[in-house]
């Protein structure tokens, strides 16, 4: 039984279905009129046009001032971006948590990063699949002086080790600030991690941090139910518009273990130049740095009125049966001597991963077409995806089973390098393609791919 007849189980065949066909032709038209073919909506969701129809009035019909005043432009940027806040706290069902605006997910995991108390006797365990900007938490915690280790995955499916996470569970009891830092969905493989270890490093006295960023766009996050320390998402994910607008949810119990060093405009409720003083704000605003994007903030609750109205069941039903379209597609690609076109690395055949697949496509002879040939072809037939190791190096690592000893050779061997260096210096090859599927996709989207890389076949 194919992939797909798995998924129709529970999805029946919403890759063809009628309410997101029109969908398309409504919202997002102007794919059709440039004939894109968009397959990277885990890099940047698009947005449908009724928001930015939308926002643009609201900004042509009002007059808007910087917040934090009680003058009448100023009160009314105030209502919008309060209005805004208390919108994202509804659809995560965030009471308990605390809702802070950032630039984006990185924004919101840098604000982790910097004023968590790794200087106290502080530990990080990252899992191997992670972006970088959650990697990059590594460095606060070296500099203040606290210990950090990865997680490793399964080489098969890139799912995280079990056995590893239950052992550091068992062994890593002595440090006082634990911090378990993992995505609920891989930006590359597309595995959905279990949301269950939150619960079970949180019982064990571990802070978590969820970085929500891929999973959120096509999943319904419930933050009643499973309730991370930390969250991080970035909106243009969810719904395309506007850019530059993420955030940081703080469980409320735990906002004041962050230890923020510094005060800007806007965060601070009270400070003197004479005296060396200050007294941070106690609500979101103690991270807000200087003046939030008062005037886009409004529509990530348009934007979010519209996700609703779409239903993130039957969203993220919709994904799982276009992706299992996907995967059964390219994998019936065969060379006529029988060899593989695709593979597909991670999962292919389980429930638990969302719209984003990583491959690479091969030869007759079973040689690796390099991505950035696939890219170049694919990107000449207006199909957009992406190629590389997006950000996450750990699992490209996995994948291409680079040697911690070999990674060791390269770093010591020089004081800057880069992707071209290091595929030279290993003789190995790095990277892959990324496909992912989203809010706007038909089944016509997949069928262009599919065709492409037929083009391939016997070659
Ligand atoms: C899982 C994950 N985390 C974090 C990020 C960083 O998001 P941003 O670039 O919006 O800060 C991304 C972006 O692709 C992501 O996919």
């Amino acid at each position: 039984m194919g992939l797909l007849m798995k998924f129709r189980k529970s999805s029946e065949t919403l890759y063809e279905d009628d309410f997101f066909e029109n969908l398309r032709k409504r919202e997002f038209s102007r794919l059709a009129k440039e004939k894109h073919v968009y397959l990277d909506y885990t890099g940047g969701n698009l947005y449908p046009e009724s928001l930015v129809v939308k926002h643009f009035d609201y900004l042509k019909s009002n007059v808007f001032g910087n917040p934090h005043s009680m003058n009448p432009t100023s009160r009314l940027s105030t209502k919008y971006v309060e209005s805004a806040r208390k919108a994202v706290s509804k659809f995560f069902n965030a009471s308990d948590y605390v809702v802070i605006f950032t630039a984006n997910a990185s924004g919101a995991l840098h604000i982790v990063g910097e004023n968590y108390p790794f200087e106290e006797d502080g530990f990080l365990m990252l899992s191997s699949d992670n972006h970088n900007s959650v990697n990059g938490i590594r460095e606060y915690c070296k500099n203040k002086g606290g210990r950090f280790v990865y997680s490793p995955l399964n080489y098969e499916d890139l799912s995280l080790n079990e056995q590893f996470l239950n052992d550091a569970l068992e062994k890593e009891t002595s440090a006082k600030n634990k911090l378990f830092a993992y995505p609920a969905q891989s930006n590359v493989s597309g595995v959905r991690h279990p949301l269950d270890y939150i619960e079970k490093f949180q019982n064990a006295g571990w802070d978590v941090l969820l970085d929500a960023a891929a999973y959120v766009p096509t999943s319904q996050l419930d933050l009643s139910v499973y309730k991370p320390d930390f969250v991080s998402v970035s909106f243009y994910k969810i719904f395309g518009f506007p850019t530059g607008i993420g955030c940081l949810l703080v469980r409320k119990d735990k906002f004041s273990k962050l230890h923020k060093r510094w005060f800007a405009g806007g965060t601070v409720s009270l400070v003197s130049v004479n005296v060396d003083n200050h007294y941070l704000a106690n609500n979101h605003e103690r991270f807000e740095n200087g003046t939030v994007n008062y005037l886009e903030i409004p529509a990530i609750e348009r934007g979010l009125d519209f996700m609703e109205g779409i239903g993130m069941q039957r969203l993220n039903e919709r994904v799982a049966s276009l992706t299992a379209y996907l995967i059964d597609s390219l994998l019936n690609l065969k060379h006529q001597n029988g060899n593989e076109l695709v593979r597909i690395f991670g999962p292919i055949n389980r429930k638990d991963r969302g719209g984003n697949i990583i491959l690479n496509l091969y030869n007759h002879t079973g040689a690796a077409h390099p991505f950035e040939e696939i890219e170049a072809m694919a990107s000449s037939r207006m199909i957009s995806l992406r190629g590389g190791c997006f950000c996450n190096p750990g699992i490209d690592e996995v994948n291409n089973c680079v040697s911690t000893d070999e990674l060791a050779r390269y770093y010591t061997s020089r004081d800057k390098g880069d992707y071209y260096d290091m595929i030279a210096f290993l003789g190995k090859m790095r990277g892959a393609i990324r496909l992912s599927v989203g809010l706007a996709t038909t089944k016509a989207d997949i069928d262009e791919f599919v065709k492409f890389a037929s083009t391939l076949l016997d070659k």
